[in-house]
């Protein structure tokens, strides 16, 4: 990325939502990389799945399969990484343009993105002053086709999906802004102003 400190380092730290020892495994890979002297100057919480769930084919199961990948990985992980992370520090959630108008084949879905969305004002009042938290409600940026894609852009004010470069302007937008916090940047070409 243009810009990027020389000096910055980059290191991957893989967790799973389904393990049953996430929350240690979370704290004890921190310590590690404290240990090491790494310092985390921002964090970006990506995770999640967008499984097809029709009204009528929910299940406990589904449903709690679901809210754990989409909201009770990225709590987990928000609370493991916010204590680790640098003053001044922003830590950016990764929502959806489903928040405004839900996904009639994928409410679960919707819900839990629009549980995070309540997480990104509670976790900016909960953090202040040392931490900023940003929330990026997206709406397609990867479609699954050239189909999909044309669809998609025909239902939005600009005619057309997002590019990867869109999410990190935004990224970094928020990264550099220190009076943000709290707040939720939609970036949806305008879908939600759209006719259905
Ligand atoms: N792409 C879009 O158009 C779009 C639109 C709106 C919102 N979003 C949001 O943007 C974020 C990224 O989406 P994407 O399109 O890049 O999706 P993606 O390519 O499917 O990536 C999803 C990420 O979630 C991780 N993940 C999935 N299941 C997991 C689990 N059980 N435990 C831990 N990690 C898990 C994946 O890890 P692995 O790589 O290891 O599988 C991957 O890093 C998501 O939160 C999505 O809701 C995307």
């Amino acid at each position: 990325m243009e810009g990027l400190s020389k000096t910055a380092r980059i290191q991957t730290l893989e967790w799973s939502a389904e393990d049953p020892n996430l929350v240690s495994r979370m704290m004890a890979d921190l310590d590690t990389l404290e240990a090491a002297d790494w310092v985390i100057s921002g964090a970006i919480l990506v995770a999640g799945t967008f499984p097809e769930a029709p009204f009528g084919s929910w299940t406990a199961e589904g449903l709690e399969a679901t809210w754990r990948t989409n909201l009770g990985f990225p709590l987990l992980c928000a609370q493991a990484l916010a204590p680790r992370l640098q003053p001044g520090s922003c830590l950016q959630i990764l929502l959806d343009t489903a928040i405004h108008r839900p996904w009639l084949r994928r409410l679960p879905y919707s819900a839990a993105k629009a549980g995070l969305a309540s997480l990104v004002p509670g976790l900016a009042r909960q953090l202040a002053p040392d931490l900023r938290v940003v929330g990026h409600a997206l709406g397609a940026i990867l479609p699954a086709g050239d189909a999909e894609a044309a669809y998609l852009a025909d239902r939005t004010l600009l005619q057309r999906t997002g590019d990867p470069a869109d999410l990190c302007r935004a990224v970094r937008y928020a990264a550099e802004s220190p009076f943000l916090t709290g707040e939720i940047l939609t970036l949806d070409g305008g879908r939600r102003w759209a006719a259905p």
